[in-house]
């Protein structure tokens, strides 16, 4: 499929979304998150593709906000429905997918940036990458998930500071917070996220699909996290891939996992 905004690449099991706005710093227009949906739901769907890579394109940033010029002239309801949407299409979207997606944050991550870093499973991150939340500066709030998903990954203290000052935070300020795993030069950038996915690679695509269902859970009001645990747990048990998993262990074998 051709997109405008965004290269699609998938090669050995790892999906790649390049968000290709370089000359905007990858700036999330409207059209680019409905290529971004479009491009998850097509490589979730796919059975080869087992984990997914999201990047910007250049050295320079992984995305630096939605798209300020498309929006500095919106109503109210049009605000509110740009945030919505925004949600439902993308980065809701992304956090409960069942296939691993994993942000390479190669620059710049501001507003929706950040946003969309933090809808994915977790983050690495370059060494010139730069992180925050600069929403108020405009006189606005973040839209996309930030005031949720920055308080649950760094701490309400320092989502405040951070969402308050508008400030940005390096990369290794960012791994201190926990908002990003590790942090690995740009050049080794790639080649890093990929040797991680090709870890999880070596396992259960169904059971990863569950636990992703289950940790997520932990942060959905009026659902039980327990509960839903223990219903993922047993799901697993009516699996092909719970069977080859014990099997090729009491074999003392590699499992081949059909992810079904
Ligand atoms: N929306 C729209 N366009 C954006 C953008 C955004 N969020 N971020 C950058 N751009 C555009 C700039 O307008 C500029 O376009 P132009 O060359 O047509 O004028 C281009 O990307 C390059 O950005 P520029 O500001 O010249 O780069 P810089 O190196 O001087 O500064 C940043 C980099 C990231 C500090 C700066 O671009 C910035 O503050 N961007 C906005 C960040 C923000 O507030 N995001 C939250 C949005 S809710």
């Amino acid at each position: 499929m051709n997109f405008e905004n965004i290269l699609v690449t998938s090669e050995n099991g790892i999906g790649q979304i390049t968000i290709n706005r370089p000359s905007k710093l990858n700036a999330l227009n409207v059209a680019t998150i409905q290529e971004l949906h479009t491009a998850f739901e097509n490589l979730d769907a796919d059975a080869e593709t087992k984990v997914i890579i999201i990047t910007g394109e250049g050295e320079k940033a992984f995305v630096a906000g939605a798209d300020i010029s498309e929006f500095a002239h919106f109503t109210v309801e049009e605000g509110a429905q740009l945030a919505q949407q925004g949600q439902e299409l993308l980065f809701d979207f992304v956090e409960n997918l069942r296939t691993p997606v994993i942000a390479a944050v190669n620059g710049f991550a501001l507003g929706g940036g950040l946003e969309l870093a933090m809808a994915c499973h977790f983050r690495v991150a370059s060494d010139n990458a730069k992180m925050g939340l600069p929403e108020v500066s405009l006189g606005v709030i973040p839209g996309y998930g930030g005031t949720q998903r920055l308080p649950q990954l760094v701490g309400k203290g320092r989502a405040m500071e951070m969402i308050m000052t508008a400030g940005m935070i390096d990369a290794e300020t960012a791994k201190t917070y926990g908002l990003v795993n590790h942090v690995v030069p740009q050049t080794e950038l790639l080649e890093f996220v990929k040797g991680i996915a090709s870890k999880i690679m070596r396992n259960s695509p169904v059971a990863i699909g569950q636990a992703i269902k289950a940790v997520n859970a932990n942060f959905k009001d009026g659902v039980d996290g327990y509960k839903t645990e223990i219903k993922s747990f047993g799901k697993c048990f009516g699996t092909e891939d719970f069977k080859e998993g014990t099997t090729a262990f009491l074999e003392k074998r590699k499992a081949s996992f059909s992810g079904k």
